[in-house]
């Protein structure tokens, strides 16, 4: 699909459906005499993601017009905005339209309004069906959107429409990464993609191979991967600012199970197909990444993704193994699923060590955080005040919902065991505290933010804006945070 910037003249404008936005109790001054009926008659009502379409609208040269209800004035903010543009879009897909308009003129020709607009477009143009064979499956794809703003508008829109474009791309490289297949994406498989982002938009890029893993001692992520005849990757890549603007050096660490069968600790058959999303934070950061190289912030930003698959087998490890982490802590395993913070603490120290000041792990870490807050928010844990406010503001603007989680002292004591420096897992109770009170072991003094993304990674149902399966988050926090960085 292409999506292009117009400044057109809208009445003369000839397009297969051109769509306007309109709040509660609005009447477009194009509209209101041709469709007077309708509005008297309470037929566009403006309710959010109400969708009416007209053909051959007198005074209006276009094919179509789509009324796209936009709900209360009051509440239409970027984020909402960059659902109904999505929604609009995916509505007329399912009409087979080809080529869109939508109109973003008047007060809502803003550019925090235009980039999310944009990206919604773009976002909504993707679907999880690459491996169908079937070739009328893309019968049903729009081909062109234009978004027109005002003919006076400024070149402010045009950046905001470049930034809205690679967010969205970004997105859809993350989802292009997270939905395929374990079978398909291995940990090498996933190392690849990094790598192929990589040269494409100049990061640098790094893969640490098994051989090297055990060199440096990282015992904790060797042990899970050591079960599965697929070797483990560790991918590192890194955006350096031309002229930094900032100091310090934000590290992104994103959880990468290509598959999480449990290993011995095995899950139940039931719903295991899911567990090839348990790669989803590692996509995200590479997402994440990916419009960091073109959007070019100030600081410098550092991602390393551990990337294993968590099998069963003779070889597989084993509840009572201890293992010793690349910290130098040592681990006594109790619960071979919880194997996301093993990997993940190798990462953090990792991290450290390439001199990252500032560090955010994303995680689809554990099931206590989707029974916790279910699909709508992620859960957000934290060592440092100052770092998790920046995490917050860059989350209200990209609408990810997030919640702060408490990170007391006490979920610690759940943590001990004689044989070990730390165990694995605690009770049945608070289990996404508990795990992330394993990794704060791991970032020890420096600031952290951990964000378990397990409810919110994957849609189960498709949504009137975007496709069932993954959603990329947090993708647009991260880039957010880099950018807002000061
Ligand atoms: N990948 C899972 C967490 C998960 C669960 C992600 C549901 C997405 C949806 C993680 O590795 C895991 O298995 N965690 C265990 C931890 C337990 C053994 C302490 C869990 O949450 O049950
Ligand atoms: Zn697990
Ligand atoms: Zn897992």
């Amino acid at each position: 699909m292409q999506v292009r910037l117009t400044r057109p003249e809208i009445s003369a404008l000839e397009t297969d459906a051109l769509i306007f936005v309109e709040t509660e109790g609005q009447k477009r001054p194009e509209l209101a005499t041709p469709l007077s009926a309708f509005y008297e008659a309470g037929e566009l009502s403006g309710k959010m993601l109400e969708f009416t379409v007209f053909h051959g609208v007198t005074g209006l040269a276009a094919r179509r017009v789509v009324v796209a209800g936009a709900g209360k004035p009051g509440k239409l903010d970027a984020p909402a905005l960059r659902k109904l543009a999505a929604a609009a879009v995916r509505f007329l897909k399912g009409k087979g339209v080809k080529e869109v308009t939508l109109a973003l003129d008047g007060p809502l020709a803003t550019a925090a309004n235009l980039a999310a607009v944009t990206e919604g477009v773009v976002v909504a143009a993707w679907e999880p069906d690459k491996l169908k064979t079937d070739p009328e499956k893309s019968k049903g794809s729009v081909e062109t959107v234009s978004i027109a703003i005002p003919a006076d508008a400024g070149s402010d829109l045009d950046a905001a429409f470049e930034r809205g474009c690679i967010i969205g791309e970004a997105l859809n490289v993350t989802r292009d990464i997270a939905v395929e297949p374990p079978n398909v994406l291995t940990p090498t498989a996933m190392a690849a993609r990094a790598v192929a982002v990589a040269n494409e938009c100049g990061l640098s890029v790094e893969v640490l191979n098994q051989d090297r893993m055990r060199q440096l001692g990282m015992g904790a992520l060797l042990g899970v991967a050591q079960g599965s005849a697929e070797p483990p990757a560790m991918i590192i890549l890194q955006y350096k600012p031309e002229n930094p603007t900032a100091e310090g050096h934000l590290g992104f660490v994103g959880k990468g199970v290509t598959f999480d069968t449990g290993g011995i600790s095995i899950k139940p058959a039931e719903g295991m197909e899911k567990m090839k999303y348990d790669m989803a934070g590692g996509a995200a950061v590479i997402g994440a990444m990916r419009a960091i190289a073109k959007l070019k912030p100030g600081i410098a930003v550092t991602a390393v993704v551990p990337c294993v698959e968590n099998m069963p087998g003779s070889k597989a490890q084993r509840p009572g193994d201890i293992v010793t982490s690349l910290s130098g802590k040592t681990i006594e395993i109790l619960n071979t699923d919880a194997e996301g913070r093993l990997i993940l603490a190798d990462a953090i120290t990792y991290a450290k060590r390439l001199g990252c000041t500032h560090l955010v792990d994303v995680a689809t870490l554990t099931g206590a955080i989707v029974v916790a807050l279910g699909p709508t928010s992620s859960g957000v844990f934290t060592n440092n005040e100052e770092l998790l406010g920046k995490w917050m503001s860059a989350a209200k603007e990209s609408g990810e919902k997030m919640w702060h989680m408490p990170l007391d002292d006490e979920y610690r004591d759940q943590l001990k065991t004689v044989y070990a420096d730390i165990q694995n897992i605690g009770t049945r109770w608070g289990g996404a505290c508990t795990a992330a009170m394993f990794l704060k072991e791991f970032a020890e003094d420096t600031p952290w933010v951990h964000v378990d993304n397990a409810g919110t990674a994957w849609l189960d149902d498709a949504k009137p804006f975007l496709a069932k399966g993954p959603t990329g988050i947090p993708l647009v926090t991260f880039v957010n945070l880099a950018m807002n960085w000061k």
